[in-house]
């Protein structure tokens, strides 16, 4: 693997997810491949999982790791030719080909603002870092994917899942913030690889990018969509027809015990709880979130064992 910034980047997705799988029974197997080596992480956004997860990954693969919250740093510039006489005192082109000089890889965070569809579809963090740096790139969220927390979710479903095709369902939930669509349009690209039957449930309105859903069934009927569910994928997203908009927090929406049957729980954390999904899912035995997040772990180190195994 060149770099990871998207699920397609993943040369053999079922093998990676089995190679994940592997590094979870024996994580210190290839304690060698990253002596010497460096990863990078920036982050523009805050995180818990994602950073400690990577770190823990790399790590376990032998490399060192800096991480730098971006804020901290000099606010760059990212557009080309601006007289930069206002607040970016540094340009996207030096500060990723300086990094590249620290760096064996770095890794981003940089979620969409949800202001402009147009900048944010046009993944400009992401992209200049991949222009300009000479290493390789891993996404660790960007303005339209989250394709390291797809990966987590594709392992934990392998894991579980007792069926040659089970029933997944994508469940919009309400919350009171705006939220990016990254985590669902990852969800449902990385579902639409594996041999499982996925419906997409949310209110009239919350309609992700069709280009990322194409064919895949949505039903606005919440319950019905999770009858005989094998596993419940619950995320709020905000509207991206009416781009980054709360259209309303129908809390008749929030996964219950009830609606939920025999599904497992799944939820990329950190999850609201009550607002979200009740305290009785996430305190059961139906709740697979803390196996998920432990999975960031293997997916992480499996894209940076691919990443390392092509330096
Ligand atoms: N799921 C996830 O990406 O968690 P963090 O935002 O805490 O990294």
């Amino acid at each position: 693997m060149k770099s990871y910034t998207k699920i397609k980047d993943i040369p053999n997705l079922s093998e990676t997810i089995k190679d994940a799988i592997l590094l979870k029974m024996n994580p210190f197997e290839f304690q060698d491949l990253g002596k010497n080596k460096t990863l990078v992480m920036l982050f523009f956004n805050s995180s818990l999982r994602t950073r400690l997860s990577t770190e823990k990954a790399a790590r376990n693969l032998g490399m060192e790791v800096m991480i730098l919250n971006v804020n901290d740093a000099w606010q760059l510039e990212f557009e080309d030719g601006t007289i930069m006489n206002a607040n970016t005192p540094e340009h996207i082109k030096e500060a990723a080909q300086v990094i590249s000089q620290y760096a064996d890889v770095i890794a981003v965070r940089a979620f969409s603002a949800l202001k402009d569809k147009t900048r944010d579809e046009s993944e400009y963090v992401l992209k200049s870092f991949k222009k300009y740096a000479t290493v390789p790139i891993v996404n660790m969220e960007s303005s339209t994917a989250h394709p390291l927390q797809a990966l987590a979710d594709a392992t934990t479903i392998s894991e579980l899942t007792e069926k040659a095709t089970p029933k997944v369902v994508l469940s919009w939930a309400p919350h009171p913030k705006a939220l990016p669509q990254a985590v669902a349009n990852s969800f449902v690209e990385m579902m639409q690889y594996l041999e499982v039957d996925l419906t997409i449930t949310h209110p009239k309105g919350y309609e992700l990018n069709k280009e990322i859903t194409k064919e895949t069934p949505i039903n606005y009927d919440q319950e019905e969509a999770l009858k005989d569910a094998d596993f419940a994928y619950v995320k709020n997203w905000s509207s991206y027809n009416d781009y980054g908009t709360v259209l309303h927090q129908d809390e008749n929406w929030m996964m219950t015990k009830a609606k939920l049957g025999n599904a497992k729980f799944m939820h990329c954390l950190p999850v609201r709880r009550n607002v979200v999904v009740e305290d009785a899912v996430l305190d059961s035995g139906q709740s697979v979130v803390i196996q998920q997040a432990n999975n960031r772990t293997y997916a992480a180190q499996v894209v940076l064992k691919q990443i390392l195994e092509n330096l």
